[in-house]
């Protein structure tokens, strides 16, 4: 790949050549060979003396030119390839891009990069870990009677109109990882979501739900996939207290619950529903053991990459004990700008075509953080459920939330600054250590339901 002005400036030193050794025969043959009486070899041992010598001083002449005359940016090239072994070696932002992508833009208020240098980012993160129970609203306080309505409406194909599908369909809480393991998910008569499936284990403590953050409670999102036509479709709320009236023995579940002259409402259905969901909860992880004072709970590479989470700066997003920034410790940043950094990925993987809580079409999407727990568990990744390899999420993350892509060039248009960046893509083993991390947020109890789920299903196939 030789730039076509070194090809210009080769040709120009070789006519050059040329032309001085022309005139340096000319001069041996008409004057100095004459002038000295040399005979014919005589003046052709001369002629090569002098020409080597000239032939090497161009050389010279040509390599310190080359090296002095051109722009950095052509030389670059052949010396940084030498020196560095690109990661995303199909990708440089700087070169690779058309000219209106080269610039970042410091406006886009979400990068956390602009966090760092303006430094409001300059106190130690405090690692935290996961309480055993979650804080029930007011208005629906939990009780066990509550709690055991929740779980039989949980797992009731009757909630959907053609009675096949159960939110457990989709939230397999009983030997998946509350998810459906899906790229996108799969409602009555067959039909295809847009999203993935989240799973249901400790949404109880995230401060808004869906990915888009659209909900506000459980109470509020239980409501939503019964009418929701390529889900659970039943046509209306009415339709669904119907179906629970139709069944005898829900009367009694839901005197004990709401009280003897309980009515079976919508608004009831959902306040059950979620508080069944506030006992789903995985507090016991090799991360939270950690947390609470047992060192030896996570391996060497984990506690690299939990370092590496840390310094990279996931935490920006996914900070407080439930991995998010939309969570009831912490709700500050709920959704973030994503992909922030323009990368190749979002073409690959479609990450724009559905912007989430942004204006449809306006080119980044702006997405609820989501909880890092159990995340091993739950793929294929993102709301698209586009990626099915973990380390290839964490590299997607490291590049398009974080920009570790290679070099940057940051202008403020505000203030009139210009930053180079350097943040080179993270090596494979740096990426490794950041999805052995993320696996020690697994619970233990969910990783033992899914082993035994997966024997008992192994077993039903040999005995067949
Ligand atoms: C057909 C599959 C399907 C069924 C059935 C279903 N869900 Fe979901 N669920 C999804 C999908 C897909 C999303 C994400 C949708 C979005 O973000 O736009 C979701 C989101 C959620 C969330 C939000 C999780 C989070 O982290 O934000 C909760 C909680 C939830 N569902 C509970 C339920 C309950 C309760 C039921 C039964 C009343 C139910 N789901 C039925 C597919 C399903
Ligand atoms: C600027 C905020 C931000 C930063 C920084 C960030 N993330 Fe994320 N992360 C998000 C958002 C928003 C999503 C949801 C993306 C979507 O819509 O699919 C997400 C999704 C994820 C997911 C997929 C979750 C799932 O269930 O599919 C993983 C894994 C993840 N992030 C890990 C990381 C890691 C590791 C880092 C650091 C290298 C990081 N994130 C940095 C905001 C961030």
């Amino acid at each position: 790949m030789l730039n076509l002005t070194i090809m210009n400036f080769l040709s120009v030193a070789l006519i050059a050549l040329l032309v001085g050794l022309a005139v340096l025969f000319t001069m041996v043959r008409y004057d100095l060979g004459p002038k000295g009486r040399l005979a014919r070899g005589g003046q052709w041992f001369l002629a090569t003396a002098l020409g080597t010598g000239i032939l090497s001083l161009a050389v010279k002449l040509m390599i310190i030119l080359t090296v002095t005359n051109f722009p950095d940016a052509v030389i670059e090239p052949f010396i940084e390839q030498a020196r560095i072994e690109p990661v995303v070696s199909e990708y440089d932002p700087l070169l690779g891009m058309p000219a209106s992508k080269r610039f970042l833009w410091q406006s886009l208020d979400s990068d956390p990069l602009a966090a760092n240098r303006a430094g409001t980012n300059t106190s130690p993160y405090v690692w935290r870990s996961l309480p055993d129970q979650v804080p029930a609203p007011e208005n629906n306080p939990m009780t066990p009677e509550k709690v055991l309505l929740g779980k039989r409406l949980f797992f009731d194909k009757n909630l959907s109109w053609d009675r096949t599908l159960s939110c457990s369909s989709c939230h397999d809480v009983i030997g998946g990882s509350g998810d459906d393991g899906r790229p996108t998910s799969l409602g009555i008569n067959d039909q295809l979501g847009g999203r993935n499936a989240p799973t249901v284990w400790n949404a109880a403590f995230q401060s808004v739900l869906f990915w888009d953050g659209r909900a506000a409670s459980l109470e509020e999102q239980a409501k939503g996939p019964l009418i929701n036509p390529i889900e659970m479709g039943m046509p209306s709320w009415k339709e669904v207290e119907q179906r629970v009236l139709e069944d005898p023995a829900y009367q009694p579940l839901f005197e004990a619950a709401f009280g003897a002259d309980s009515l079976i409402d919508i608004e009831r259905i959902a306040e059950a529903i979620a508080s069944y969901e506030r006992t789903l909860i995985t507090p016991d992880t090799p991360y939270d053991r950690f947390v609470e004072g047992d060192l030896n709970a996570l391996s060497a590479q984990q506690l690299r990459g939990m370092a590496s989470f840390q310094s990279l700066g996931c935490v920006n997003c996914h900070f407080g004990p439930n991995f998010s920034g939309a969570s009831l410790f912490d709700s500050r940043a709920p959704l973030r700008i994503f992909p922030i950094y323009p990368t190749p990925f979002e073409q690959k993987y479609e990450l724009t075509r559905d912007a989430g809580a942004a204006m449809a079409g306006s080119g980044r999407g702006s997405w609820r953080v989501p909880s890092l727990r159990n995340v091993a568990l739950t793929g294929p990744w993102l709301h698209n459920g586009s990626v099915s390899e973990l380390k290839e999420v964490v590299r997607i993350m490291s590049s398009v939330q974080l920009g570790h892509t290679g070099h940057y060039l940051v202008w403020s248009d505000d203030h009139k600054v210009m930053t180079k960046l350097d943040r080179p893509a993270l090596s494979d083993d740096e990426i490794e250590d950041i999805v052995a991390f993320l696996q020690s947020l697994s619970s233990r109890m969910l990783l033992e339901r899914i082993k035994l789920a997966k024997g008992s299903r192994d077993e039903a196939i040999v005995s067949q």
